[in-house]
């Protein structure tokens, strides 16, 4: 008979439900055992509203129930390596919401001791679940746009000023920063995964323009990749409308890739393609449909049972992370900022 695989959830806020949905769309691979959260009346609620079975406001009690194999990671940006890294200490399989941290010696950490634990850590980024940006992800490695001359990534989202308002770590340095690393790290992560090369330097600029936040709500970038091709990022929250359309634009020597909105258009040596799907920038304003994160699951278990890593691991999610680090560093100080090779 197949394994089932217990799941709690740590973190019982905005996000926690799309992973409860997930749990019980894998039934009976997976049982939602429980829920955690500091603040103990929302992991109640949550238990309720998903029939779990326990609820708690200590992580460490959820850590140490052995029905419980695999945790999602649903706190505050900067919360996500500490527990994470608690976790994996305790022996359990983590998938982790995005970012996989905030800062640089966490995620370190992160990878050491995951690697140490010997648990699976898989990490949330559900636009590279979509079908259309595999088989795109899949053609341009394969070099059928050529060799990738320039990309290009825009994404002009609103966030009021009482979204900040909704909890107390949304737009602060420490737990959270702003556009990019929070909104606009899916986007930045389908870029760079699109464009396949490592970013080897960074310049730009970020600002706070009209939201009173510690972190950026605009953000603009230079980009070099490893293969000498150049890109550039400009990130906001500032917009005036919601829902104005992400685009993502890579540009080879054979042909272009143009995601905006719903309708991608791409063109190999002057004749058009149709390939079927929407490009799923990441969501805009709202929630994500739950398929992703769905598939994040799924590929947990199945990982922990082929004893392979998940889709998305960790020195894979972090890309994105460093990417955006070194453009507040180079911000910051004013300078052209070298990433380590990978
Ligand atoms: N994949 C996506 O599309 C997506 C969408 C929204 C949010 N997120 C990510 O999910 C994370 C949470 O965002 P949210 O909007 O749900 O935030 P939220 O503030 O609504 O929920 C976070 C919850 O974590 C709890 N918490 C804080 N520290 C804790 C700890 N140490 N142990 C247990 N509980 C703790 C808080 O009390 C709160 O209820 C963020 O990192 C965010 O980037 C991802």
């Amino acid at each position: 008979m197949e394994r089932t695989f217990g799941w709690g959830i740590i973190g019982a806020g905005v996000i926690s439900p799309s992973h409860a949905k997930a749990v019980l769309a894998n039934a009976p691979r997976t049982r939602l055992v429980g829920f955690c959260d500091v603040v103990g009346e929302k992991a109640e609620q949550r238990k309720a509203e998903f029939g779990a079975e326990f609820a708690t406001n200590s992580m460490e009690e959820l850590l140490a129930r052995p029905d419980i194999d695999c945790v999602s990671i649903c706190v505050p940006s900067g919360e996500h390596g500490d527990c994470t890294i608690a976790a994996a200490r305790a022996g359990k399989n983590i998938l982790c919401e995005k970012p996989l941290d905030i800062t640089r010696e966490k995620m370190d950490k992160v990878l050491a001791v995951v690697s140490e634990a010997g648990v699976k850590l898989g990490c949330v980024f559900q636009s590279r679940t979509s079908p259309l940006n595999r088989q795109l992800k899949k053609m341009i490695a394969e070099g059928e746009f050529g060799r990738v001359l320039y990309a290009d990534l825009a994404g002009k989202d609103y966030r009021s000023p009482d979204y900040y308002k909704t909890a107390d770590w949304r737009g602060t340095i420490r737990y959270d920063r702003g556009a990019l690393m929070n909104q606009g790290i899916h986007s930045l992560d389908l870029y760079l995964w699109l464009v396949g090369q490592p970013v080897v330097e960074v310049t730009g600029f970020w600002d706070h323009l009209v939201r009173d936040i510690e972190a950026e709500d605009t953000i603009v970038g230079s980009l070099r990749f490893a293969n000498g091709a150049l890109g550039s990022i400009l990130y906001a929250t500032s917009s005036s409308r919601a829902g104005l359309p992400r685009t993502i634009g890579i540009h080879g020597t054979e042909g272009n890739v143009v995601l905006a909105g719903r309708k991608p258009t791409i063109e190999r040596r002057g004749e058009e393609l149709h390939l079927e799907g929407t490009p799923d920038l990441g969501a805009s304003g709202q929630l994500a449909p739950v398929e992703g994160h769905t598939q994040h699951v799924r590929d947990l278990i199945q990982a922990i049972e082929e004893d392979r890593d998940p889709e998305i691991t960790g020195k894979s999610a972090r890309t994105a992370v460093d990417v955006a680090l070194a453009l507040y560093q180079a911000s910051d100080t004013r300078s052209v900022v070298r990433l380590p090779e990978a």
